[in-house]
């Protein structure tokens, strides 16, 4: 007899299906394979709406950030001032273009960068800009990180990456500070495949990334420029797989919210393991992009993390962070406790809006 090893449950797959397949049937239909076309224009206008401001639609989040640190004028010498707890992506394009990148460590009560650190940083040095990472699905306090950079006079970035839908006291995610950046990566709450976006309430600023996008040309007949720009367009196929996912974000954020519940519920039920939430200050403001639990120790994590695995089903520690990078090892932090402490008992569950009952029972017969 021969047995099947059950299919793999992954961390967050896109969820897509017919209508996304009738929307790029559209877009081949229309001719408009190429990069740029109605699509993406549709798409920014969904994205503009969606996030209360100004939107293009571009390659992907880390080429969306390249773009703002063009704009802001980045360069060897300076300093940014990021969250630790974060992806890579979030200082990569700053330190590309040679600046120092200063961490700082995250606030107890939402994993998210710590405001009197941050003040702390920014008394200590000027820097050529603050980048603050939303979360998991949960924004920063907006409201007081632009009133804490308005004070120290520094522009704001807002990496709002993992926090498409969701908002902050009411503001839509990205909505703060410069300029923000979603990411459409194929993990994210609603996917182009690879995707992003520069947001803004400043309309220039969104024009010039989409100039800087298209390679900076000139708008005469022929190639001139002025300033030397970047491939980052996203092409009219995406664009018509990203209002598709669009239609979608509202019914995702529900079924991402009733897994969230579904986690919830099995800890409660195995009071042995320990298991808290991530910590979320605004929990109804939160999309649980992913459901993200806090074990008392690494070795609990660890346990439950072996158990999901041999069953064929992924997880993953949370975000290490930043600071303890070797790759950063040299670089000033502010704190750091709170962020390594969230890393070595964190778990990153199993969130795909499509998972099925039948999946949820297999992940909890692990627990
Ligand atoms: C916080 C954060 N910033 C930036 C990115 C980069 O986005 P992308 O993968 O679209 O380049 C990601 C995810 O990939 C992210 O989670």
């Amino acid at each position: 007899m021969t047995t099947h090893a059950p299919s793999r449950i992954f961390l967050s797959p896109p969820w897509t299906g017919e209508p996304e397949r009738a929307a790029l049937r559209r877009a081949f239909a229309s001719g408009y394979v190429a990069p740029c076309g109605p699509m993406v224009d549709e798409f920014d206008r969904r994205l503009g709406a969606l996030a209360g401001q100004h939107a293009a639609a571009v390659a992907s989040g880390t080429a969306a950030l390249d773009l703002l640190m063009a704009e802001l004028g980045v360069g060897p010498g300076d300093r940014v001032v990021a969250s630790s707890l974060t992806f890579v992506a979030t200082v990569g394009p700053a330190v590309h273009r040679g600046a120092t990148p200063v961490f700082v460590d995250s606030d107890p009560a939402t994993g998210l960068i710590s405001l009197p650190l941050l003040r702390r940083a920014l008394r200590a040095a000027r820097p050529k800009c603050v980048i603050a990472a939303d979360l998991y699905g949960q924004c920063c306090d907006y409201d007081a990180l632009e009133a804490l950079c308005a004070e120290h006079d520094v522009p704001l970035i807002i990496d709002a990456a993992e926090a498409v839908g969701a908002t902050s006291n009411g503001r839509p995610a990205g909505h703060a500070g410069v300029a923000a950046v979603y990411s459409f990566n194929g993990n994210k709450i609603i996917t182009t495949s690879g995707g992003g976006a520069v947001l803004s309430r400043d309309p220039e600023i969104v024009e010039r990334a989409r100039w800087r996008a298209q390679q900076a040309r000139e708008p005469v007949p022929w190639y001139e420029h002025r300033e030397i720009g970047y491939n980052y367009r996203m092409s009219n196929l995406l664009g018509a797989l990203g209002c598709a996912q669009l239609d979608r974000l509202p019914t995702i954020i529900r079924r991402k919210k009733r897994i969230f519940a579904f986690y919830e519920k099995a800890f409660a039920a195995r009071p042995r393991l320990g298991a808290v939430p991530f910590p979320c200050a605004a929990p109804e403001e939160a999309t649980r992009w992913l459901s993200v639990f806090i074990f008392p120790t690494p070795a609990v994590r660890d346990a439950v993390a072996a158990r999901l695995a041999a069953a064929n089903v992924e997880s993953r520690p949370v975000w290490k962070p930043l600071h303890l990078q070797p790759a950063f090892r040299k670089c000033r932090t502010y704190g750091g406790a709170v962020a390594e402490d969230l890393f070595n008992r964190g778990l990153c569950l199993p969130s795909g809006a499509g998972l099925t009952r039948k999946d949820l029972a297999r992940i909890e017969a692990c627990l």
